[in-house]
């Protein structure tokens, strides 16, 4: 297939790029969005902010869009593409989606997330999964250990580890880490449809409901398996310890595949990738939203990332490194190792049968005042010793005030 739009000339593409792709999987795959915008006579200036998972690169987006010095593109997702929208401050990439023939190939649960008052306002990059399980392959085999496939098969098996002397949880210490292992726990204990009334649609019922007060019973085992020092580890400094066999299990969105295969590990081998015990799918889609910029260069700049981005070679490459999937439909998964390919067989079933679910940790279902006061209280709830209804009874409270 061609593209109308590719290989336009521009004279001097300009851009600056916020982004917080810094560990080395997501380096090398940011790499390969400045190889091909440099190939094609772009001057990318890097902003990259470290931390991981997204919070430190929009509080820097927040002060720059406030000093009226905005990046040209900026990694932004889900509902927080509308909230600048609102804002006034995207600008329109509809004549490149247009040319390209977006609305083809993307389906239309990411689609729509690309898309303000009918107008393309950002380009998607991948479909992440969240709620994946990824282990040390001979960890477990030393230790005649299956991967789990139900929490209670979890338990025990990190229960058998740690008496073994063996970490069975490699875990950083970020508000974000804590709320991706929730959310995987919720969905697993809880069910697509539970996990929609609760993080989607923020349901009272479902946020009281005996099942949320048992998802964070579960919660309060899982910080048992984790090691003493975890609080202030990067999420990469926790998959390392997998891989190092200093730990057994991490629960990580499939970035943490990034760093095995940065390692030169082998899926299957050397580590093995499992989705949570559970039905579902948790998806995150990275995205770039193009700032209003002044400058026919940064204008270019901005047509060519979005044309860049949603190319195939780009959809192709990128995501072998990143370890995610690509967002298009049609790019061959020839080349993708066997975690990508459950990744994508899961989500055309979970498409089918309305399990297909966007992450409320990632920032993918919901506005970020609403994911962040929840996210405030599972992090509260792992870090001390509050019950298990006092965390009920303080996300309850803390749902209402942030709506
Ligand atoms: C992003 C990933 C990134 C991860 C860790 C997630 O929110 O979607 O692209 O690798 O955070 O930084």
């Amino acid at each position: 297939m061609s593209f109308l739009a590719t290989n336009v000339a521009y004279a001097d593409p300009q851009a600056e790029v916020l982004h917080w792709w810094t560990s080395g999987g997501e380096a090398r795959s940011v790499a390969v969005l400045q190889e091909e915008f440099a190939s094609r006579g772009g001057t990318w200036t890097d902003m990259p902010v470290a931390g991981g998972g997204g919070d430190a690169a929009m509080t820097a987006l927040r002060a720059r869009v406030l000093s009226g010095n905005a990046p040209t593109a900026v990694q932004l997702k889900g509902p927080a593409i509308q909230e600048w929208y609102e804002e006034g401050v995207l600008a329109d990439i509809s004549s490149v989606a247009e040319a390209q023939g977006w609305a083809d190939v993307l389906p239309a649960s990411i689609a729509n997330h690309m898309m303000c008052e009918g107008t393309w306002c950002a380009a998607p990059v991948n479909v992440h999964r969240i709620d994946w399980i990824w282990a040390n392959a001979g960890i477990l085999s030393a230790n005649g250990i299956e991967m789990p496939t139900t929490w209670a098969e979890f338990n025990a098996a990190a229960e058998q580890l740690q008496a073994a002397g063996i970490t069975p949880l490699a875990h950083g210490g970020q508000a974000w880490q804590d709320a991706t292992v929730f959310e995987a726990v919720a969905l697993g204990i809880g069910g697509p449809e539970f996990f929609q009334k609760a993080f989607v649609e923020l349901d009272e019922e479902a946020l009281t409901s005996d099942t949320m007060v048992a998802i964070f019973d579960q919660m309060r085992i899982m910080r048992g398996f984790v090691d003493e020092n975890f609080s202030g580890r990067d999420w990469n400094l926790a998959t390392a310890m997998v891989m190092n066999g200093e730990a057994a299990f991490q629960i990580m969105g499939d970035w943490a595949k990034g760093e095995f295969l940065a390692a030169g590990l082998v899926p299957g081998e050397d580590f093995l990738c499992m989705s949570t015990p559970g039905e579902g799918f948790l998806y995150n889609v990275d995205s770039f939203a193009m700032f209003d910029v002044d400058g026919q260069d940064n204008i270019d700049g901005q047509t060519l990332l979005a044309e860049l981005i949603v190319g195939e070679n780009f959809q192709h490459t990128f995501n072998l490194n990143k370890g995610s999937i690509p967002a298009r439909t049609d790019i061959a998964l020839d080349d993708f190792d066997s975690c990508a390919h459950t990744s994508a067989a899961d989500m055309a079933a979970s498409t089918e049968s309305g399990s297909l679910l966007p992450s409320y940790a990632h920032g993918m279902a919901l506005r970020g005042a609403q994911s962040g006061a929840i996210t405030d209280v599972v992090t509260a709830h792992f870090n001390s010793d509050m019950s298990s209804a006092d965390a009920v009874s303080q996300l309850v409270a803390a749902v209402a005030n942030s709506q």
